[in-house]
This record gives structure tokens, sequence and C-alpha cells, in this order.
């Protein structure tokens, strides 16, 4: 593969010469400033009727480590005590939590109802408490925590974790195959009365994480869960489904009924800003014995069913509609954060979330990762013109690797957007924000992730998910030792 890995662009202006061979316009800062030099990494921001301590957020990241019951393991309380430690104010939601049983992305998926109601909160407490050890008493007071929520849609799998028990919103041309639907198989296909149950699911859940303690709920309407699904539900018969009101109405009808049930709650709602077509590989590398280059799925048809796309030429982006909702959640449903992100980890991970090395089902990428990392950071930005006055998380920046800082600074201090988020990157060096606002080298451990995508890997073969490579509490786990098995084995 021709494209440079970022361990090798051994400084700054080499990180901006690669950049601009491959024609990409980000701003790139010279080096990462610290708290004392005034970091635009540093500053607060109003938030609703919160002041966030700084412009640094934790992507949710689940672990697939929970108890059958949807409670916390020793892994996940781990995770989030690392979470606490990162240095970052904004806390987007710890990890995808399901509002109900069937609609669990695989049996070890968190659960909120009252039975996992005090565990929920011994969570929220480790991670505040890690938060206090690390950076003192009061640092509570401008640490701004939120859980998403959520119900998995296509991709439920709640009693086995090699068995999809999909509810889907819509028959989907391309996406129906993939899991095995026939389009005359209809026993999948959620009813309206089922959405206003889960709509109610949707209000309790919101009072339970609100009496827990968590400052804001996520709606999460992202990589192809059902909340997403249901905005490209252009065929869908009835209230859900149709013309742009019917589409949000799910949406819509949640933020009011938690209003009403919790009024001191925030809400935010993470996003895919927009969806292109579902790519697949083009066959197995017969050098590597990999799947081969990624490409699109081929669709015919006109008006493909996708959010955020032009649905004519599906894999190009239209962010009309996107900003009509944007516009909708902050003018009428109440909504004062998103956190922008695009794609699905399911049927085009590079949109999603760009790597070096592809998770077991995946396939080698299609374009330098570097372009999607821009493609999103620029889709913000122009959101973020579009709409202002809606506090925006960005996403996609663990690829920047030693550049992240970088990076992230110079596009805060544009104002392209407001809070610079970070998944990957904190599974192997959670304590990196901090590191940099203090002015530390955080490049001395070598723990930065090289997006190996064994944490996705992982859990797509059965396993919980964590950064074996680099994490050394993984290295020192039997799953370790499987995980290499199986990655060999799929060599073959
Ligand atoms: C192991 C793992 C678990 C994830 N779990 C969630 C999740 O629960 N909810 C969610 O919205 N995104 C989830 N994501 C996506 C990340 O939040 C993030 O969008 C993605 O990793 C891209 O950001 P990055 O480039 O900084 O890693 C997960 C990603 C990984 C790698
Ligand atoms: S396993 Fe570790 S190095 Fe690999 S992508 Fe995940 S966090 Fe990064």
């Amino acid at each position: 593969m021709a494209y440079r890995r970022i361990a090798s662009l051994k400084t700054v202006d080499e990180f901006r010469d690669y950049l601009s061979q491959l024609d990409l316009d980000l701003p790139v800062d010279n080096e990462p400033l610290s708290r004392q030099q005034q970091s635009p990494l540093a500053q607060s921001l109003q938030v609703g009727d919160f002041l966030v301590g700084n412009r640094w957020a934790v992507h949710p990241m689940e672990g697939w480590d929970g108890s059958r019951e949807g409670k916390p393991s020793g892994h996940t309380f781990r995770r989030w005590n690392n979470f606490g430690e990162s240095g970052c104010k904004l806390i987007w939601g710890g990890e995808a939590v399901a509002v109900s049983s069937e609609g669990r992305a695989n049996p070890n998926q968190l659960m909120i109802n009252s039975e996992n109601e005090k565990s929920l909160a011994e969570l929220l407490d480790v991670l505040k408490q890690a938060h206090i050890k690390e950076f003192g008493a009061n640092s509570c007071d401008d640490l701004f925590v939120g859980l998403q929520l959520t119900h998995s849609g296509r991709y439920c799998r709640p009693n086995d974790k090699a068995k999809l028990e999909p509810r889907i919103a819509y028959h989907h041309p391309l996406l129906d195959e993939r899991i095995g639907l026939t389009p005359d198989d209809d026993s999948a296909l959620l009813s309206d009365v089922e959405l206003e149950q889960l709509i109610e699911k949707y209000i309790q859940a919101a009072q339970i994480a609100s009496r827990i303690g968590f400052q804001f709920v996520d709606i999460k309407h992202c990589h192809g869960y059902l909340g997403h699904e249901l905005l490209s539900g252009f065929t869908r018969p009835g209230k859900y489904g149709g013309d742009f009101n019917g589409r949000t109405r799910f949406l819509r009808e949640i933020c009011e009924g938690i209003h009403t049930a919790c009024p001191n709650l925030q809400l935010g709602v993470r996003l895919s800003l927009f969806d292109l077509l579902p790519f697949q590989p083009a066959g197995i590398d017969e050098k590597t014995g990999r799947p081969g280059i990624g490409e699109p799925m081929t669709y015919s048809g006109k008006d493909y069913a996708g959010f955020g796309c032009n649905r004519n030429s599906p894999l190009q982006i239209d962010l009309r509609e996107p900003i009509r909702l944007l516009e909708l959640m902050r003018d009428e449903l109440g909504i004062t954060l998103v956190n922008l992100s695009a794609g699905s980890p399911y049927y085009n991970p590079h949109i999603q979330r760009p790597a070096y090395f592809p998770p077991s089902d995946g396939y080698q990428p299609p374009e330098d990762p570097l372009v999607g990392c821009v493609r999103q950071i620029q889709a913000v930005a122009e959101i973020k013109k579009a709409v202002p006055g809606l506090a925006m998380v960005g996403t996609a920046y663990t690829y920047f690797q030693e550049y992240l800082p970088h990076v992230a600074q110079a596009v805060l201090r544009r104002g392209d957007v407001d809070f610079v988020g970070i998944g990957r990157l904190l599974l192997s060096q959670w304590q990196l924000p901090a590191q940099v606002l203090r002015g530390e080298n955080y490049k001395a451990k070598k723990k930065i992730c090289r997006t190996f995508s064994d944490c996705t890997t992982g859990p797509r073969n059965g396993l919980i998910s964590g950064c074996f490579p680099l994490d050394d509490y993984y290295k020192k786990m039997p799953e370790f030792q499987q995980l290499k098995e199986i990655k060999s084995a799929n060599r073959k």
C-alpha cells in the first residue's frame, strides 16, 4: 500500500507536506501548547447552564464486557476510571447503554433499568473519583458527563454474540442482504406501536440517568443503529417515516418526553452527519490472504436511502437535511450539544473510523485514512458555520497520532469545532489530553494508537474489546493470544 504511515513523518513539516501531496486542506499548528501557554484546548465553554472546563472530549466506547444483566464488570470500571484520568472535561456518553434488552448490540452491552441503577451510579462515581484523584478536590465542578442511550436496531445481538436478531426501521436495498434479511420478511420490522413503547423506554432511561447524576443524555442517532436508520426511512409508511417530519418524529417525541420528565437534564445527540454507500472488500489479496481493497456496493436504483448523502449519487455528501435537523434540534428540541460522526463501523468503517489496518471483517483502506479524517473535519466546519449556537464535538482525530494536538488546537482556533473528541487513542494512551495541557512529552511512552483495529477485531470475534497491542492490562490476557490466532487464521 502506498500510503505513508504517520510514524514515518518525522516532523510537522513532513506531516504538512504529506497533507499537501494528498491535496488536503487542514490547519496544523507548529507545536502543541500547554494550558499555561493559553492553548485553545484549555479554554472553558458554556454549554446550556454548565461551564465545561476545557475542549477535550472522550467519545463513547464500549468494551463488550458487561454482565449478562447489563451491569458493568471490572473491565468496564477500569475504562471509565481511565476516562476520568484523561483530563478531558467533556465525557460524551461513556459508552452505548441499551434502553431495552432486545436492543443490545451484544449480550454484554450495558443496560439501563432500575435493577442496574446502583451499578451505573458506581460507574459514574469511579470516573469522578479518578478525576478528583488526578486533578484535585474541586475538579469535578467543570466536568460534564453524559450517558449515551441506544437501541441497536439492525445490529441487535441481545442473546448470542454470533446471532443477529435485527429490528429494522425499513427494508434497505443493500443492507438487508448483508444481514441475511429478505425483502419480503417483515418479521424484523418495528411497528409504530413498538416505537411508541421504545420512546417511553428512552424517557424512563433518562429519568434514571438524571437520578444517578448524569448531566446530559445522548439520544444516539449514528453508526447505522436504530435512531440513525429512522432518519433515512424515506420508504417507511406511517407516522415515523416518509417526509422529514415523519423521519424525525422518533427523536422529537423522545426529547419532548424527557424535557417534561427531567427539566434539568441537558440533551445531546450523537449524529452520523453523513452516510455513504456500504463498502465491501474487492476479493482476497492473493499475496497476503487478507481482504482486498474496499469498494462501494453497486446501487442502480434511484433515490438511495441514505441520510446526509446525495440520494442519486450516494458517494457524495449532501448536508442540506443534516443542517435542517440540527436547526430543529437547536430551535425546537432544546438540544444543547451534538457529537458529529459519520457513516457506520459495520458497512463503511473507513468513513467512520479511519484506520491503516482494517478490522477482521473490514477491507484495506480505499483511500489514505487522512482523507477520511479531513472529510469529517471539513463537514463539521461547514455545519458549524451553518448552525451556530449549538455546541459541537468533532470526531476522527485519532488517526493524526503524534500530530493530533497540532491539528486539534488549529481546528479549534479557527472556530471549526467546539470540542475535539477522541476515541481509540484514549484506549491506548488515555493520559494524552492531560499531558498536552501540562506541556509534557506525550510521545515518550510510545503508546500512541497506530489504528491496528484490534479493539474492533476482538468484539467482531466474540471477545471483549480493549487495546490489546499497547495496553499492558489486555496484553496479559488469554484473549490476546486468542486474537493473535484469529488474525493469523484470517490470513490463511
Ligand atoms: C472499541 C470501540 C468502541 C466504540 N463504542 C462506541 C459507542 O459505544 N458509541 C459510539 O457512539 N461510538 C463508539 N465507537 C466509535 C468512537 O466513539 C469514535 O467515533 C471512533 O472510534 C472514531 O474516533 P477516533 O478516530 O478518535 O477513534 C467505538 C469505537 C471503538 C474503537
Ligand atoms: S487496538 Fe489499540 S492501537 Fe489498535 S486501534 Fe484500538 S486503540 Fe488503537
